[in-house]
């Protein structure tokens, strides 16, 4: 834009009108549309445990997400049809296990309901007594802040009490109905190492 090009002022927009334009207009989404058009966003996989009565219960979650760093507070969304989500707002605490590329089978089974989850798996109580996975890649203890109802889930917030890192697996990632691996294009952290690129 050169120096003499006049600045034209943006419109405000017109608050009197009643409809919405036809491109914004609310309308009835087609349930198996939303699904396809959502998995173009790909997420990383998380396991949220709970001991609930004293036995260990958990979940595969891919809708979470860090919330607040002031205070530390990370979220997910919890399906209302779960029976594993009221278990663990009973606990009132929870442990996110994030998922390495190569625990498909852990992500399968945490999906299932009815499956019988820890058998064959290590893991240890948190500071908040939720488990932490042996397999997990990293995992963040925290106490439940608060659930809210949203359409037909739960938004669960937690504060974090405590978390770590275990070991530098690549992450486990869902994208359109499908399991993947991350693969590194730029080098902000140096060049790859030999032989890594592409991975
Ligand atoms: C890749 C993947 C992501 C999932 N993400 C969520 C999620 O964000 N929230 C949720 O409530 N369930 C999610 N699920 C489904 C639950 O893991 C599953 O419904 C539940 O744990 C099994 O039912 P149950 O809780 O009754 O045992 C996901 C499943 C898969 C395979």
């Amino acid at each position: 834009m050169s120096k003499s090009t006049p600045v034209t002022a943006i419109a405000p927009p017109d608050r009197t009108r009643k409809e919405w334009p036809k491109h914004s207009a609310p309308a009835t989404i087609d349930p198996a549309r939303f699904r396809d058009v959502l998995g173009h966003y790909p997420t990383g996989i998380v396991v949220i445990t709970a001991m609930h009565e004293q036995a260990p219960v958990g979940m595969a979650v891919g809708s979470f997400t860090s919330v607040s760093l002031t205070p530390a507070l990370v979220g997910f969304f919890a399906t209302r049809e779960s029976t594993t989500w009221p278990k663990v707002r009973e606990a009132g605490t929870f442990c996110v296990n994030v998922l390495g590329e190569e625990h498909q089978d852990i992500c399968r089974l945490f999906a299932t309901r009815g499956a019988d989850k820890f058998a064959g798996l290590g893991w240890e109580p948190g500071d908040s007594g939720a488990p932490i996975l042996d397999d997990a890649a990293a995992w963040i203890d925290c106490r439940l802040d608060r659930a809210e109802e949203l359409g037909d889930h739960y938004l669960a917030l937690g504060r974090v009490v405590d978390l770590g890192a275990k070991r530098a697996s690549g992450p486990l990632i869902f994208y359109r109905g499908d399991y993947g691996g991350y693969r590194r294009r730029s080098a902000v952290n140096g060049p790859p190492a030999a032989g890594a690129a592409g991975r």
